[in-house]
């Protein structure tokens, strides 16, 4: 150890997270993949607000609305007080209008900063401020915020210091008194297709640290969504009820959005994040959702997946082990009332018969033999085939490129009774 990093090691911050919040995954729209940096304004996050309203998903617990990059003062902090401001062109209200405004409809207020100097889009970071900006942000009554990690003074990959200045913002949160749910988040800056899965594994991260830790680069477009939720699913035993692993927001495939994917492929990132019980951030232009996606996000079934009271990571359960044959994959969650979600998904160029063979059984704790309910959580029915039997292939067709069949196994009712 370095000198600076024995001095560090010192004043390390020791407390853990302790907020009380964010048991369950956090639900709700994020200004990013929506608006980016030039997009921000306040009468498009009150457009989006009020599209959670009017459209029912607040109702259906989507609560957050954050606004991510770009929301700060592009001139800097106030010189005199070295506090951090809003950029009052674009948000008339200041920060403290917009959080009353947005508790008074009944939603959350979610706010963005970076443990650097800049942020990623190169506003002013919290380097430095790391107090005063908590204590600012209690007094906006923030309810999330979330930490980037860009422009630090040693390199994003300096994990000792990422985990010192992270820790130093959780305490400072912490020691507003004034629950605020915190995610810390790193992956611009370290493509191509870095891993940060230490951001989970390390005793420094994970739950210690935060509610929600990036475990990989932004999903921008479907390969590196694909890639998030494969690093997301090898690390489902670290993750539990107060604390998530964040393979980054939801795109969506609404027209005018910074960021999209196709319908097909946004469906399948909800269904595959509620099985990763990963926070559900959507980033798209709400008040112009199509109703597919509507429907999409609106799906009470998938949604019971993602906020699942057992609190247990689902992973991906089997795939194609050949890469000279077309790729498909079988994901699976456990949930509270016994049975498991489970995701069919073809990323390959023709419709396939997925299964789930004999090694994909031995991955769930049924035994062999037991005869299982399947129930279609998109059809919102039985599925085409209504009945499995544990230990025998059970078979589904999923059209190609990315489309998915996300279905319910539960033992039937006689078996029920029985145990
Ligand atoms: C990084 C983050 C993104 C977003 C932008 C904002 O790239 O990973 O999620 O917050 O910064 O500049």
């Amino acid at each position: 150890m370095t000198g600076v990093f024995a001095m560090l090691a010192l004043l390390a911050p020791t407390a853990a997270l302790d907020n009380g919040v964010g048991i369950l995954p956090p639900l709700g729209y994020n200004t990013w993949n929506a608006l980016g940096c030039s997009g921000m304004s306040e009468a498009s996050v009150r457009a989006a607000a009020e599209t959670l309203v009017k459209t029912g998903l607040r109702e259906l617990g989507y609560r957050y609305v954050n606004l991510d990059d770009c929301w700060q003062d592009p001139n800097g902090r106030d010189p005199w007080t070295g506090e951090i401001r809003p950029d009052l062109t674009r948000f008339p209200s200041g920060m403290k209008g917009l959080a009353d405004y947005l508790h008074g409809t009944g939603l959350l207020f979610g706010i963005y900063t970076d443990r650097g100097l800049l942020t990623c889009a190169g506003r002013v970071g919290s380097l430095g401020h790391v107090m005063q900006d908590a204590q600012t942000f209690a007094s906006w009554d923030v309810d999330y915020v979330k930490e980037d990690n860009c422009y630090s003074s040693t390199g994003p990959n300096d994990e000792d210091m990422l985990f010192y200045q992270f820790g130093l913002f959780r305490d400072a949160l912490n020691s507003t008194g004034r629950s605020i749910f915190f995610s810390v988040c790193g992956g611009g800056s370290q493509l191509p297709l870095a891993n940060l899965s230490y951001y989970a594994t390390d005793p420094r991260g994970g739950k210690n640290l935060a509610n929600a830790w990036r475990v990989a680069p932004d999903c921008v477009e479907w390969l590196t969504c694909r890639w998030g939720s494969a690093v997301a699913s090898r690390l489902y035993d670290v993750a539990g009820l107060g604390g998530f692993n964040d393979p980054d927001m939801l795109l969506a495939s609404s027209k005018g959005a910074a960021r999209r994917l196709t319908p097909k492929h946004s469906r399948t990132q909800f269904s595959l994040w509620a099985i990763l019980m990963a926070p559900m951030l959507i980033g798209a232009r709400l008040e112009l959702l199509d109703s597919f996606d509507l429907e999409t996000y609106s799906n009470s079934e998938v949604l019971a997946v993602s906020q699942d009271a057992l609190g247990r990571q689902g992973m991906m359960l089997a795939q194609q082990p050949s890469i000279f044959e077309f790729p498909f994959s079988v994901w699976g969650r456990p949930l509270g009332d016994g049975s498991w979600a489970v995701l069919f998904l073809n990323d390959s160029p023709i419709l396939m018969t997925i299964s789930c063979d004999a090694d994909c059984w031995a991955k769930l704790p049924f035994a062999a033999g037991t005869r299982l309910h399947v129930r279609d959580l998109w059809t919102h029915g039985e599925a085409d085939r209504p009945l499995a039997t544990v230990g025998v292939p059970y078979s589904v067709d999923v059209p190609s490129w990315g489309a998915s069949v996300m279905l319910k196994f539960r033992r039937t009712n006689r078996q029920l009774i029985a145990v």
